[in-house]
């Protein structure tokens, strides 16, 4: 067997929800790109999952152009990795409804980010909702995926999906690989910059509190000028007692690949404002040769829609076979 043949296998996911955040770009995205040389990756826009809230039908169609744009132009490669869309791959789909039946009420009942949505969109609590892991846990076992690169809010979906596969091996026989998460320690969970207690995101209706891949840079500096910190005057890492200024230390870090003492020492006796503008002017420097690439993708939909049959074809060669193989296991009739 080849090395190529024994490298470990990737796949993660994102929801096309129109521009990403800094969150998803540090927490997810940079990292898929990282991983490619090394494993063997899947990555997808999970657009089936997009729909567990109300969407404008065509608002979502270009969102999804939009999300495989920014993934290309931030450096998936589709000759390296596969690229492709949920819902052209059913796939996932098959493989959900079995794993469905095998999820317990209880065990989706107590999702967070269930009972999280279902207080945001009180007017509908779908089933898709409620069964959403279900569906995620199909995504990675229907590729027997190892590895798994979130961020830290998608830790409880990857337990559930472990929690399924093992159930289904003891049941039936040995078919799932029990997925890995893949959660880098700095950046895992990025916080509001607005109330770094809480995790950004770009359904807070506040848009100061986010940084999106798409802002420019004047943008990007003014809302970190405006970031919530505290009185203490001091860059200093103190998760406990200084979100704000650890949340922007952690972004620093990201991209300067400085730690957090070498930090401190740079800004030690400098006030808060050197230390936003700081981090403003690395964030939108990593940004801007990004945001170049995706205005040259999204200009190019022949390219785009080459890709994504690519993708689709060789993500359904794998997944077709893992379907076949489970629905023989749970005793549906072939032919
Ligand atoms: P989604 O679209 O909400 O987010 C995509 C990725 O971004 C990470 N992320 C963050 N990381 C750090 N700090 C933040 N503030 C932050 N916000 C978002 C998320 O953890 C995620 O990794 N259910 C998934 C999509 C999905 C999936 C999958 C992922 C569907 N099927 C299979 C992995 C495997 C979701 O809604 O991610």
């Amino acid at each position: 067997m080849s090395s190529e043949d024994m490298k470990k296998r990737i796949l993660s996911g994102i929801q096309p929800s129109g521009s990403f955040t800094l969150g998803n770009y540090i927490g997810a995205i940079r990292n898929w790109a990282a991983l490619q040389d090394q494993f063997d990756c899947l990555y997808m826009v999970a657009d089936l999952h997009a729909l567990t809230v109300r969407q404008v039908p065509a608002q979502l169609r270009a969102h999804t152009c939009e999300a495989v744009s920014m993934l290309l132009a931030a450096g998936i490669d589709p000759k390296q990795s596969i690229l492709f869309v949920q819902s052209h791959v059913p796939a996932h789909t098959q493989l959900n409804w079995i794993l469905c039946c095998n999820c317990q009420f209880g065990e989706l009942s107590r999702m967070t980010q269930f009972k999280d949505k279902s207080l945001s969109h009180p007017d509908n609590v779908n089933g898709g909702l409620f069964t959403y892991p279900a569906l995620m846990a199909a995504d990675i076992l229907v590729y027997n995926a190892d590895l798994v690169p979130v961020g830290q809010d998608q830790t409880q979906h990857l337990e559930l999906a472990r929690t399924v596969a093992n159930r289904f091996n003891n049941l039936y026989s040995p078919t799932f690989h029990l997925p890995e998460g893949y959660i880098t320690k700095e950046g895992a969970k990025i916080m509001s910059l607005a109330d770094p207690s809480k995790k950004m995101s770009k359904s807070d209706p506040n848009v100061n509190s986010f940084v999106l891949m798409n802002d420019d840079k004047d943008t990007i500096i003014r809302k970190f000028k405006r970031a919530v910190t505290d009185s203490e005057g001091t860059v200093r890492y103190d998760v406990e007692n200084k979100a704000g200024i650890s949340n922007l230390m952690s972004i620093y870090h990201v991209f300067t690949g400085k730690d957090m003492s070498e930090i401190e020492n740079e800004f030690s006796g400098r006030g808060y404002a050197d230390f936003k503008a700081a981090v403003g002017e690395v964030v939108s420097d990593a940004l801007a040769p990004i945001q170049g690439e995706y205005t040259k993708y999204m200009n190019d939909k022949a390219y785009l829609n080459e890709v994504l049959k690519d993708g689709a074809e060789k993500a359904s060669r794998i997944a077709d076979r893992m379907v076949s193989k489970v629905y023989k296991k749970v005793g549906l009739y072939q032919m």
